[in-house]
């Protein structure tokens, strides 16, 4: 049983059983009305200790009058509301008729249910067998409105998180505007670090750890895209915490739209963190319904490298779904920095008879390859091929690639509309709009308006057709530009507000549509790279492109933190020309290769201009990666050295039962004289003995206590960058 309940004392105790529990209480507040409250949120604990934690964590007593028990600050409520003397973040806020918003919820009762229910419209992680989760939904009512809200706490017990939405239901007679409405609350005591991942175009998920503070750390979105500044992820840390060991708390959002999160520390050293949707102004009429996204907490003892294990594993079974979900990646060639938009047919049949001859597998056709789209100023929303590029029409590209043994892959951005295309003549109030206002331009494009039925139909219309005309196996969706005028044509004037969720509402319905129309079809999201890498998109599809940044010395610091909530599985990995398109630096073939197989291997060059010596180096690459992607796509990730802070940055990857480990060393720049370094490999099997590629033979203990010798030495004639990648197989 992941939920127990002890009905006398009102405890409910949530656990995995192995990794973390949460106890909740329901405790009669000052006034009488009965409410839930977090007794304990941390490692497992026995089941008989819920009963005996003390009824509350801590009285705060904030104003002039010691042991003043009136004061409502004391709480760890589950769902805190606004406007009742809580000051500080709130779950909830909910504008009444009369204007103010001082909900006071009171708790009614709970359910288990089994398994985990589905989220309406939205993506969630799921249960596939209803012994892997369980759920239990507590019911609140506000007496004066008639507001209800079911809080779910989903322990996904055989995936070790915990994870919390709502559904608010407006059960009386008149409008209530939703004013804020989280998924997620969670109040932890003591000093907490926060460490997130920011960053910008070509620069995404950069790992910052901002240090325990009074006040509001928060972090968060209004861009219509989780976006490249902030990702929908915090792990809040012991300060003492690092990649190996103490105390972490990981908070996914499970949202690809305007986020925030926020970790408010008061006078009292207490930290109260809450997640969800940015918040909107939402009409709730008389029986509506509103579900917030899901939230995912991983509670990790092992340091931030506990913590990414259980979300990569998550993820890859359970978050993540159809075909693709099981199946190894293929290794792909995309054209876009081999070519930009100036190819013909006869430019494309040259590098993928190449890629093929190199052992590649699929190949992906990327922007510009329909209506007048030689540059970025047109054509998005007119999906029909340019026949001057392509005589024979995408139909015909692909059964070429596909007689070469060839995938063939298509780059597709259908959420954009260019204002110099047919559709824009056809439908200027397509795109989202304020009336009477510009009409901002970014990349020369604006964003069609998915809050509108007939775009989202005429979407799901459009893009299906084109993938099943060409006979698709691969799609890159791409999104290229973030909100400006947030407004629609046809919502009223208070709905306008609700516009950026209502927008992510009809995504995930387009979404949804396309990929179960083509199951079989493997779809990598991209959003200038990797400006909407989040759990919502996963859901959808398996693999998103991690950033146009394709320099590797780059790539190792966007890799490395992206692997903090997101497993190798979903990051597109590319190998590209040098001198780099985005940097300039010149870095070796197998160096580029070795940060690429950290990811989904990619080359995104023209191959067919390649010199032999770098073609045969492909050629062993391609070969290296179908025979560790095993490894890599379904192994356990472990990070070792960061980029951020090391010279020689370093990860592994293990087998679940330890029989092989890949172990991959990185030198980001050469050093006069430099000292020895020993890199020490984590989870090996202590008790064997290894053999590497090379025959060089090796004790576990030995590499786990002591650590493997960095190879690269003082060579004053080599280039800065050197990669090892050591494969280790147990003797
Ligand atoms: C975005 C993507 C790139 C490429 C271009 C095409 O920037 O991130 O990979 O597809 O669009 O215009």
């Amino acid at each position: 049983m992941s939920i127990s309940i002890s009905e006398n004392r009102k405890r409910f105790h949530l656990t995995d059983g192995a990794t973390f529990s949460r106890v909740l209480a329901v405790i009669p507040d000052e006034d009488a009305r009965l409410n839930v409250e977090e007794l304990y949120f941390g490692p497992a604990l026995p089941e008989n200790a819920a009963d005996v934690l003390e009824d509350t964590r801590q009285k705060m007593f904030s104003n002039a009058v010691p042991n003043d028990v009136t004061m409502r600050g004391a709480a760890f409520y589950l769902c805190p509301t606004a406007g009742n003397g809580d000051v500080r973040p709130a779950a909830l806020q909910v504008q009444e008729p009369d204007g103010t918003w001082s909900t006071e919820l009171s708790y009614e009762g709970y359910a288990l249910l089994p398994g985990k229910p589905k989220l309406e419209g939205l993506p969630a992680a799921y249960a596939e067998q209803v012994d892997e989760a369980e759920t239990l939904e507590l019911l609140f009512r506000d007496r004066k409105t008639g507001l209800e809200v079911k809080l779910y706490q989903c322990v996904m017990n055989a995936y070790h998180a915990l994870t919390s939405w709502m559904v608010v239901e407006n059960g009386g007679d008149e409008k209530l505007v939703l004013q804020r409405c989280m998924s997620a609350t969670v109040h932890l005591s003591g000093n907490w670090d926060m460490l997130h991942l920011h960053g910008a175009w070509a620069k995404e998920r950069q790992v910052e750890r901002i240090p325990n503070m009074h006040g509001t750390r928060a972090i968060g979105s209004v861009r219509g895209a989780s976006s490249h500044q902030h990702n929908p992820f915090v792990a809040m840390m012991e300060p003492g915490a690092d990649e190996h060991q103490g105390r972490v708390l990981g908070v996914n959002l499970v949202y690809s739209g305007s986020f925030l999160m926020e970790a408010d520390q008061n006078e009292h050293d207490l930290t109260r963190l809450v997640a969800g949707i940015a918040p909107c102004a939402w009409t709730l009429e008389p029986d509506g319904s509103f579900t917030t996204p899901e939230t995912v907490m991983v509670w990790s003892e092992q340091g931030l490298n506990g913590m990414s294990q259980i979300f990569h594993k998550l993820y890859r079974e359970r978050l993540c779904r159809g075909v693709w979900r099981d199946r190894l990646r293929p290794v792909l060639c995309n054209n876009w920095e081999g070519t930009y938009f100036d190819f013909d047919e006869e430019r494309i049949l040259a590098i993928a008879r190449t890629a093929a001859e190199l052992g590649v597998e699929l190949f992906v056709l990327d922007d510009g390859w329909f209506g007048q789209r030689n540059d970025d100023t047109t054509s998005l929303g007119d999906w029909q091929v340019n026949r001057d590029k392509l005589p024979n029409g995408i139909a015909g590209l692909s059964e070429k690639l596909h007689q070469m043994g060839l995938m063939f892959g298509l780059w597709v951005e259908p959420e954009m509309i260019s204002p110099v295309s047919k559709l824009y003549e056809e439908h200027p109030d397509w795109c989202l709009h304020a009336p009477a206002r510009s009409r901002t331009l970014q990349r020369h494009q604006l964003i069609l308006d998915l809050t509108r039925r007939d775009v989202q139909d005429w979407m799901i219309d459009t893009i299906t057709g084109v993938l099943r005309e060409g006979s698709v196996d691969y799609v890159k969706w791409d999104m290229n530009r973030n909100f400006a005028q947030i407004g629609s044509a046809l919502l009223q004037p208070a709905q306008q507000s609700e516009t950026p969720h209502r927008y992510m509402l009809g995504l995930y319905r387009v979404m949804e549509a396309v990929t179960s129309a083509l199951p079989d079809v493997l779809f990598e999201a991209c959003a200038s790279g990797g400006g909407r890498f989040d759990p919502g998109i996963l859901y959808y599809m398996p693999q998103v492109w991690t950033s146009d940044d394709t320099d590797a010395v780059e790539r190792l610091n966007i890799q490395y933190g992206t692997s903090m909530a997101y497993p190798i599985s979903s990051m597109g990995a590319h190998v590209s020309a040098v001198p780099n398109h985005q940097v300039g630096r010149v870095t070796s073939m197998r160096f580029r290769g070795d940060v690429a197989l950290g990811g989904n291997m990619g080359y995104e060059l023209d191959l067919s201009r390649q010199s032999e010596a770098d073609k045969a180096e492909i050629r062993r690459q391609v070969e290296q990666v179908k025979q560790l992607r095993r490894i890599t796509q379904r192994g356990r990730f472990t990070r070792l050295q960061s980029p951020f802070d090391n010279r020689i940055a370093a990860w592994q990857f293990a087998l679940e039962d330890d029989s092989e480990i890949l172990v991959c060393l990185f030198q980001r720049y050469t050093a006069a004289n430099p000292p020895q370094i020993y890199v020490r490999v984590r989870d090996i099997d202590e008790s064997a003995l290894y053999r590497d590629q090379f025959g060089r033979e090796y004790s576990g203990a030995v590499l786990s206590k002591q650590g493997l010798r960095s190879p690269f030495g003082w060579q004053p004639e080599k280039q800065d960058q050197e990669s090892l990648v050591l494969h280790l197989t147990r003797i």
